[in-house]
């Protein structure tokens, strides 16, 4: 049956005390409606329904280019408002997810469960017991089945002492929806229009209210404010770890790694303390990162190792590299094997090929580098004449004393050498030594300026 996906992110969210809409707050590097946007976008929703009000343009913005239907709601009246807003566009036919902007890491497996949970009787929600359910909406329960939910602030003494809460999280038909959503009332204590009044509707129509439990509590957690946005990160990044630790990977502390996006390992790979990583990243057999590592969209293969505090964004890494400490590898650096790239050496936009080294303080911009060549310490490929880039490429078995500058365009060919703090403005020829400097001058006795009296 076609599902579609109703998420209320229309709240304006106080307590964060921020300009950014509560919705726009990121977990994991992720916008919280990102995420829930992302869980849609799996159960692979025929139409995403999103309710905005406050800072609602920043928010349309913000998912421009995604395949979604916005509905306003200008005044907050209450959750039974904010769907009531949808009708309008919303199919007689299938089934809807009612899902929240601020409650970000609800799963696919809990929600393809709900779903299969309410095709029989086309309705359904996720409860859950909890010790402290002060503030929740509890579920009334007759003979086991579910009669209504009745707001903490509408309950009376008995019913606060039930544990059961209402998470917020329905499948409902949307023929029953179109049927039920303009009967509701706000005679309540709140004086709004409650979604959850229409659980009480469908008991009323004979129907049968299913309910499952989350796989995981922090699923249907929401966030109001700071603390919580922070205390749901670290269940998160908790989850994300032990997963990976399932998988193999070995963790040497899951209280200190950071996963902003995703992560694909081989066998062994082993992550120190404090590395970071963000987007897609792929590990291969036996890599080890170092302490206080940074990684974001990078490809590492089988045996290379990163020393600490190493930077890479947007990176291929061959197999059995070394790598760092303090390397920095940018945008479309691409190693091939046994490269060794060590401290303070920035790679950008530039190929490396087998088993050549830049091991000291180096600046490979816009450069080509062949196989088994030296890049000497110090060594600066200078790439921009201050409108446009230029290349540099070296050839095999190439030589480059330290403290050179290659002005691009140039070319060094295989087997050259460039004797140490060249300023090489001109091509090398293959198996030749070029020595750039200018004339050596050696001044006996040598008088230093004196400072003018004044
Ligand atoms: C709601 C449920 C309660 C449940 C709790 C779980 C109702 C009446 N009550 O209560 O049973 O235990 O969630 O957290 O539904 N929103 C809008 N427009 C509105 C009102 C709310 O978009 O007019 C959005 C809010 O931004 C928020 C969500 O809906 O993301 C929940 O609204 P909130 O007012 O916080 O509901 P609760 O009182 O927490
Ligand atoms: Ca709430």
């Amino acid at each position: 049956m076609a599902t579609s996906v109703i998420i209320l992110a229309a709240g304006k969210g106080t307590r964060m005390k921020s300009a950014l809409p509560k919705v726009l707050q990121p977990l994991a590097n992720t916008p919280l409606l990102g995420h829930v946007l992302n869980t849609a976008r799996q159960l692979q929703a025929e139409r995403i329904i999103t309710i905005y009000g406050h800072g609602g343009e920043l928010v349309k913005q913000t998912f421009s280019k995604q395949n979604i239907d916005w509905v306003e709601q200008a005044e907050q009246l209450g959750t039974g408002h904010a769907v009531q807003m949808t009708l309008p566009i919303l199919p007689q036919e299938g089934l809807s997810l009612i899902l929240y902007g601020d409650v970000p890491l609800v799963s696919k497996n809990t929600l393809q469960r709900l779903l299969d949970a309410s095709t029989a009787s086309g309705i359904g929600m996720i409860t859950l017991n909890v010790e402290n359910p002060t503030g929740y909406g509890r579920i009334i329960r007759k003979d086991g089945k579910i009669q209504a939910i009745i707001e903490h602030k509408d309950a009376s003494e008995q019913q606060r002492q039930i544990t059961e809460i209402n998470t917020g999280i329905y499948c409902v038909s949307n023929q029953k929806l179109h049927e039920w959503l303009p009967k509701l009332s706000n005679n309540n204590v709140q004086g709004e229009y409650y979604l959850t009044d229409i659980v009480a509707m469908a008991v009323a129509d004979g129907l049968e209210i299913a309910s499952i439990a989350p796989e995981f509590n922090f699923e249907v957690e929401g966030i109001n404010d700071r603390l919580q946005l922070a205390a749901l990160e670290c269940q998160w990044q908790n989850y994300q770890a032990e997963t990976l630790m399932r998988q193999g990977v070995h963790i040497i502390d899951p209280h200190r790694f950071d996963l902003r996006g995703t992560l694909n390992c081989g066998q062994d790979v082993q992550i120190d303390i404090n590395v970071i990583i963000e987007g897609e990243c792929e590990l291969g057999d036996n890599v080890k990162i170092g302490a206080g590592c940074i990684l974001k969209n990078t490809k590492i293969a089988a045996n290379t190792v990163v020393q600490p505090y190493s930077v890479f964004d947007s990176a291929i890494v061959g197999e059995n590299n070394q790598i760092g400490p303090f390397a920095r590898l940018r945008p479309n650096a691409v190693l091939a094997n046994d490269v060794h790239i060590g401290n303070f050496v920035e790679v950008k936009n530039s190929s490396v090929g087998y088993a050549s080294k830049a091991n000291h303080f180096t600046y490979l911009g816009d450069a080509q580098v062949g196989a088994e060549s030296n890049i000497g310490a110090g060594t600066i490929t200078c790439n921009y004449d201050g409108a446009n880039k230029h290349k540099t490429v070296i050839g095999n078995q190439a030589f480059i004393g330290s403290n050179s500058s290659l002005v691009a365009p140039v070319q060094i060919g295989d087997g050259a050498t460039v004797g140490a703090g060249s300023v090489i403005t001109r091509d090398v020829a293959a198996h030749s030594l070029a020595v750039e400097r200018a004339e050596v001058r050696h001044k006996a006795n040598y008088q230093r300026p004196q400072k003018q009296k004044s």
